[in-house]
């Protein structure tokens, strides 16, 4: 799959390196190209010294463009730039992102600063006319990095929120190829909730409880077992 990242950041990184080493062509994009260079040149390295050995980085290895080229160049693309410049970054990027699955991963700048009326998953879907599934908002970048994700003896699990089953579909491998079970979440509606449950267990976790400690097993949750 072609994969244009909208962001060079840590998000990125972690996210593209691992898509890379999974055998996906990867553009990442940002404001100074010099540094979205360099992080591509990183990515590259990164991918190659630890994919295996039947896993082949693209020749050309992952590419660094404009917001526009990496737009254009996705046949998925992910947005993971700070909300701070959300808005620019998808004028930027243009009309390229239209009916294309889209990626968010972003979240508000701090657990306090999240505001319920204003989703951002639902903003990049009116300004792009992309079909947007929100998903790796909940995890901190780190945990991207690992290969794969495992917790206590489990997989960690993504919950994807989004309408269009191809973007949904597009979203579920990109999750398998990092390790990890993707979960459906529902409509894109219900991205809301799931940047409002980012702020929630970030606001925990900068408090120094145990987020994950706070909802019992499936087989506790009462009446609403698996149908
Ligand atoms: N870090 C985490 O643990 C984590 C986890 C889950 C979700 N997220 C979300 O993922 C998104 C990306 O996070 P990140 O950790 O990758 O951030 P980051 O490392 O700071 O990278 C930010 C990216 O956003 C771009 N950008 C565009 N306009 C910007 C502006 N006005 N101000 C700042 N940056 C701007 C930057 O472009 P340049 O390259 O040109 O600087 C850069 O590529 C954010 O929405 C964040 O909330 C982060």
């Amino acid at each position: 799959m072609r994969i244009g990242i909208l962001g060079a950041g840590g998000m990125a990184d972690a996210l593209g390196t691992q898509w890379a080493r999974a055998g996906h062509e990867v553009m990442v994009s940002g404001r100074d190209p010099h540094r979205a260079r360099e992080r591509a040149a990183t990515m590259t390295a990164q991918a190659q010294a630890q994919g295996q050995a039947r896993v082949r980085v693209g020749a050309d290895g992952v590419r660094a463009g404009t917001f526009a080229e990496a737009a254009g160049f996705g046949e998925v693309v992910v947005v993971a730039v700070r909300a701070a410049g959300l808005l620019d970054t998808l004028r930027a990027a243009g009309a390229a992102l239209r009916g294309k699955p889209l990626i968010d991963v972003t979240n508000a700048p701090g657990p306090d600063a999240y505001d319920p009326t204003r989703p951002l998953a639902r903003l990049i879907a009116d300004v792009t006319g992309g079909h947007v599934v929100k998903a790796f908002n909940l995890c901190h970048v780190d945990v991207w990095r690992m290969t794969p994700p495992v917790f206590g003896g489990r997989l960690l699990a993504v919950p994807l929120c989004g309408d269009a089953p191809e973007a949904v579909a597009a979203a579920r491998t990109l999750v398998a190829d990092l390790g990890c079970t993707p979960v459906s979440g529902g409509g894109l509606e219900r991205a809301t909730l799931l940047e409002a449950t980012a702020a929630f267990v970030i606001g925990l976790w900068f408090g120094g409880a145990d987020a994950q400690a706070i909802l019992p097993p499936l087989a506790s949750s009462g009446a609403h077992q698996p149908g």
